[in-house]
């Protein structure tokens, strides 16, 4: 058993709100994802409807899911989103240079994507191609999307079976510049980012979030040459000169590695030094929100611009025998201890972080389903998103703890094992809590204060290995339980938290 933790939660005190995009998704032109994943018109023991997977939007609906980014990712940066309109039989084919190098008959195009996020209730973000791409053509995307009237791209529209206009908001300016998306320096993307902003023009009063493409990791440079471009004046908060307008919210990639990119490993074989290597990975996400936040904090106190992690997860070697440029990996349990952690920071962060996308939602990275053929499996990490499901547009409640959470030593690292977060919304809190110790139990005791609390619900995502996970043989190896070992008494709760599990707790509150 390790030590026990202590403590206290003002329940009186809630604090920003979680916003529901940080349970966003991603989904890229990328292996599977959606060619043989979302979209799938070839499939005959699974509902599709013009060829997307019913069984997945399904799925996918008992998430929440708030959005879904596309087209990439790397790939985004050489799409040209007029191949992927009109009618399918005319639609130019291209090579999909960073996966694959497939060919890709754009036969899943703006309509597709856009009747996916009807399908699945959630807001489209489109990353437009910055990097290949003309100012132009990003322009007329957003007037083909969102224009009511007879202009050009409107009657395109139409001509292509659409009449109403769809509604746009979250629209992306590029994706990691620094590499695939353009090779740009901070400087010189800032400078090609505004000038996208300003031409990606607002449509009958369709409002558009423009998203910087931004960090890798913790290049924090990248960050503050953003933020000033916006001419924030930094211990102001003021904006100056012509910078204004040019975008909304800056973003920043981060995913989980436990060896570097030289030695990711594989999904479902590793030890407890890979194991451990792999939380202490996750857990660097909050140094990096704080990093962020910090940079963006100095200029923008007010917290105007968002910060968007609109890629993040784990990142294994490709499962055997499967194509190295697809990046399909099993998901284990350790996958659900890293979504656990990420969500944790996530919430602690809710005042500046606007929205976050899991990548990949379908068969890449660390993925929601994995689909085999016409058969589909949830993975653990799946379960994690549907168990914090609650902690959408609820408000953070702050856990103030006595002396600092217990973490152990591996090799030079020291790595925290316990994680956890809460919230507050239509009177109930939502407790989210995460044991990375691979061997050990934790007592965690919880003085929740200011609320009169009913009966505290548990349920627990752990499995007998680390390594444990499923398939169309054993879906539901790891999938969520009840959960006895929770006890409420006088407003003091005591969780007994089992060795490598995600756990909530769901109170109601008087
Ligand atoms: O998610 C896979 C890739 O990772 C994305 O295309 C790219 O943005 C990142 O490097």
């Amino acid at each position: 058993v390790s030590r026990p933790i202590y403590g206290v939660i003002d329940l009186d005190l809630p604090g920003p709100t979680i916003s529901r995009h940080l349970y966003g998704h991603f989904a890229e032109h990328l292996g599977n994802c959606i060619y043989g994943g979302f979209f799938a018109p070839g499939a005959t023991k699974v509902p599709t409807r013009d060829g997307i997977r019913l069984d997945i939007v399904e799925a996918l609906k008992a998430l929440d899911i708030p959005n879904l980014r596309w087209p990439g990712g790397c790939f985004a940066d050489e799409y040209h989103w007029m191949d992927g309109v009109g009618p399918r039989t005319n639609r130019p084919t291209m090579v999909n240079s960073n996966w694959g190098s497939v060919v890709e008959d754009n036969s899943f195009g703006t309509h597709e994507f856009m009747e996916l996020c009807e399908l699945l209730d959630a807001e489209p973000y489109i990353s437009a191609n910055i990097g290949s791409g003309t100012v132009r053509e990003a322009s007329e995307w957003i007037e083909y999307l969102t224009r009511e009237d007879d202009s050009p791209m409107a009657r395109l529209r139409r001509a292509n079976g659409r009449d109403e206009p769809w509604k746009i908001r979250f629209w992306g300016l590029g994706n990691e510049p620094w590499g695939c998306g353009g090779r740009f320096s901070a400087e010189a993307y800032a400078q090609v980012a505004r000038t996208f902003g300003l031409y990606g023009r607002e449509h009958n009063g369709n409002q558009l979030y423009r998203i910087a493409a931004g960090a890798n990791n913790d290049d924090y440079h990248w960050t503050e040459v953003l933020m000033k471009s916006l001419g924030y004046q930094i211990g102001s908060g003021e904006v100056r000169g012509e910078g204004a307008g040019g975008f909304d919210a800056i973003s920043f990639h981060y995913y989980t590695l436990q060896g570097g990119w030289e030695a990711k490993g594989l999904a479902t074989e590793f030890g407890l030094d890979e194991y451990y290597r792999t939380v202490f990975a996750a857990a660097r996400i909050e140094t990096l929100l704080a990093g962020h936040s910090a940079i963006m904090d100095a200029y923008d106190p007010e917290k105007k611009i968002g910060l968007v992690l609109d890629e993040w997860g784990t990142w294994f070697d490709v499962e055997p025998g499967t194509n190295p440029g697809f990046l399909f990996q099993q998901n284990t349990l350790r996958d659900a201890i890293v979504a656990g952690i990420h969500f944790d920071a996530f919430h602690r962060h809710a005042d500046r972080l606007a929205m976050a996308n899991i990548a990949q939602t379908v068969n890449v990275l660390q993925a929601m389903i994995l689909t085999d053929g016409d058969d589909m499996v949830l993975t653990p990490t799946y379960h994690v998103f549907e168990m914090n499901k609650g902690h959408h547009d609820a408000r953070a409640l702050d856990i103030r703890m006595v002396g600092d959470l217990p973490s152990i030593e591996v090799g030079e690292k020291r790595v925290p094992i316990v994680s956890l977060s809460a919230s507050t919304k239509q009177g109930r809190i939502l407790i989210s809590l995460t044991n990375a110790h691979a061997e050990e139990i934790t007592e965690v005791t919880l003085d929740l204060r200011g609320a009169h609390l009913g009966s505290p619900v548990g349920r627990i995502l752990t499995a007998a290995t680390l390594n444990a996970h499923n398939t169309t043989a054993a879906p539901t190896s790891v999938a969520p339980r009840a959960f006895e070992g929770v006890a409420l008494e006088q407003g003091l709760l005591r969780v007994y938290l089992p060795r490598h599990s995600f756990v909530t707790i769901e109170i109601p509150t008087e």
